[in-house]
């Protein structure tokens, strides 16, 4: 490329925008868009819908230099199908979509590669059970109850993947590629949990990964001319349930790299490790040492990879550096589709980044419309009402409350041609979010990313913010006539009349003004409320050194939380501090404030009171 013509981005990130050549095919820059099932909006019976279809036309826009498409899955009776809307490539009947978006990668100058995602242990969705090497069940409930595969279906499985291989071609993609990610399929053959075969597929890690080769021999000869990609574990994350060490999976990866497979993308975690792979918790860059491990034993098999690694400068570091071939990125373009042409330009300031919340991938197995936290339009590009156009009438608009909801509208009535006046009772933009950004103990900087965003837009587009103005009646009577339109974005409140009076004024105390610094803590903090609000709160309270009871009211909730409060005790576990919270049922609302009386008049302990200072996150 041309020194010249090339964007501030291109020049600063030199690694990240360098053409390569992968095989026979030129490969505009080294970022591969990640596989992930497009909006879960396709059919039951595997086809591509015309909504998923507007959904992976903003895939191919991204400026990914390779797109992988959505895994499908590659037999007749659905053993390999995942979740309910998982599409299909095991006839012909359903190409036509497919060459669609084969189409659609390549008119953006992207390499088209198409993902078979046969999910063994956790397929079946339709079927009364599923297959796997060897009958070991599921550690989580909701899969469905594993059989054993047979050598014939082994046979045919192979077939099936090379057939589906072999049909993706046909359809305009320029290659294929096989995942274990979470523990599918392959994954099940490869893993020393789930394998426990005696014969020559089981045993020996040369036997376990037997499968694996002769599914790749297989899918070569099938599509010769076409590059293979593996997807493979760098770590499991399953030594609780007697998995693979570390050692195991790098040792599987030399396998597939001897059996001539064109790239391997490392990926960390099954379903079903009870370690954190990809969340929140997890700190960006933190698994980078698997990839470099993969790319030191294979130099010359080309290696992707971008588990939680959402920060285009530091991928360009890890390329320069020689850790990966490949960026593989996912949820931060689910988040920001326009992040690798902000990277481009020099605007990564102006990158929604993903936040790591994970709301995508847990609606997916929910059969629900998957949702992002930060892309409101995700799954809805098909509805003329999310494509953001200039507005027939020009408007006046004030908004009250410069939260993200505030933000977000305003920033799309901006980009409508309006003119946009936010109102801001504190000093600053972002609103609760500012407040729960300092006492995330997950990563701070993800939430602190979501205000800086809505600084930075603010200004580039202009929107008027005025900070410290409360917006009363009186004041609202002075200006509503200088706008079109008003909107009331003030966030939650926290009911505090809906709970027990307390016995002396400024012992009851907001969640949010705690958050935000209006209260100072007491030394000894009850927090009512074990939803998220609350338990964030809560530990990162801990953290600092305060004595804290959580309670919650609802026996339902504290049952579904209780693995949120363990996960919460997991984290301080982890060298945050110690975690005491503690979970108690509470009567929040006034109705039941009598029976709370009679309680406490029969003597029962009550943990509400147990505080010098009670903090409300629910009411
Ligand atoms: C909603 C969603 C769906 C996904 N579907 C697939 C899939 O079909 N096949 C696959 O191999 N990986 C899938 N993934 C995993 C991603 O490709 C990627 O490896 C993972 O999200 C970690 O990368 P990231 O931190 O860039 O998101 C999916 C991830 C998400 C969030
Ligand atoms: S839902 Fe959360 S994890 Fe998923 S892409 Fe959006 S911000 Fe990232």
């Amino acid at each position: 490329m041309n020194q010249m013509t090339r964007k501030p981005g291109e020049k600063s990130l030199n690694h990240l925008f360098q053409p390569v050549e992968w095989g026979r095919f030129k490969v505009k820059n080294r970022i591969k868009y990640g596989a992930c099932c497009v909006s879960n909006y396709n059919t039951r019976d595997g086809f591509i819908t015309p909504r998923e279809l507007a959904r992976t036309k903003v895939i191919a826009e991204t400026g990914c230099g390779i797109i992988t498409n959505q895994g499908a899955y590659p037999d007749p009776e659905g053993l390999g199908k995942a979740y309910f809307r998982q599409v299909a490539i095991f006839d012909d009947k359903f190409l036509p979509q497919f060459e669609m978006i084969a189409r659609m990668i390549k008119d953006n100058g992207g390499m088209a590669i198409q993902q078979i995602l046969h999910a063994g242990r956790y397929g079946g969705i339709d079927l009364g059970y599923c297959i796997q090497p060897s009958i070991v069940p599921q550690t989580l409930p909701h899969f469905r109850p594993p059989r054993e595969i047979t050598k014939e279906q082994i046979r045919q499985t192979i077939k099936e993947h090379a057939e589906a291989a072999a049909r993706s071609i046909k359809a305009g993609f320029d290659g294929t590629e096989v995942t274990s990610f979470m523990g599918y399929l392959l994954a099940t053959f490869n893993s020393k949990f789930t394998n426990k075969r005696t014969d020559e597929y089981g045993g020996s890690i040369e036997n376990r990964g037997r499968f694996m080769r002769e599914l790749i021999d297989a899918i070569k000869q099938a599509t010769p001319d076409h590059p293979l990609v593996v997807r493979l574990n760098g770590t499991e994350l399953m030594d609780k349930w007697g998995g693979n060490s570390e050692d195991e999976c790098f040792e599987l990866m030399e396998q597939a790299g001897r059996c001539g497979v064109d790239m391997i993308s490392v990926t960390v975690g099954w379903q079903e490790a009870p370690k954190s792979s990809i969340g929140r918790d997890i700190p960006p860059g933190h698994w980078n040492y698997l990839a470099a491990r993969a790319k030191k034993l294979l130099p010359d098999t080309p290696v992707a990879f971008g588990v939680r690694l959402p920060d285009p400068i530091m991928a360009n570091e890890c390329l320069a550096e020689g850790q990966f071939d490949f960026w593989e990125v996912c949820r931060p373009l689910l988040a920001d589709p326009e992040l690798i042409h902000k990277a481009s330009e020099g605007r990564l300031n102006e990158v929604k980044r993903c936040i790591g919340s994970l709301n995508c991938l847990s609606r997916l197995f929910r059969d629900l419309p998957y949702t992002c936290t930060m892309n409101p339009a995700l799954g809805h590009e098909i509805e003329p009402e999310y494509n953001v156009k200039p507005a027939a009438v020009h408007k006046n608009v004030m908004i009250v409350g410069a939260g993200p909801a505030g933000m977000e509208c305003a920033i799309t009535a901006k980009r409508r041609g309006h003119d946009v006046v936010v109102f801001e009772r504190s000093e600053r933009i972002g609103g609760s979010l500012v407040g729960y950004a300092t006492h995330d103990l997950a990563h701070k900087d993800d939430l602190k990313s979501v205000v800086a965003y809505y600084e930075v837009m603010a200004k580039k587009l202009g929107i008027e913010v005025r900070l410290n103005t409360e917006i009363n009646p009186k004041l609202m009577r002075g200006i509503l006539h200088q706008f079109d339109a008003a909107v009331v974005a003030t966030g939650v409140r926290i009911d505090m009349l809906a709970l027990p009076a307390p016995e002396a004024p400024g012992i009851l105390v907001s969640a949010q003004d705690v958050a935000l610094g209006r209260v100072p803590p007491a030394r000894k903090l009850v927090v009512i409320g074990g939803g998220k609000v609350g338990l964030t709160l809560a530990e990162s309270l801990k953290s600092s050194g305060y004595e804290v009871t959580v309670i919650e009211r609802e026996k339902e909730n504290c049952r579904r939380r209780n693995a949120v409060v363990e996960m919460a005790s997991y984290r301080l576990d982890r060298g945050v501090g110690n975690s005491d919270l503690h979970q108690q049922s509470s009567h929040p609302d006034r109705q039941r404030r009598r029976h709370h009386c009679r309680r406490q008049r029969r003597g029962k302990k009550d943990r509400s009171r147990d505080g010098d200072r009670r903090v409300a996150s629910s009411g």
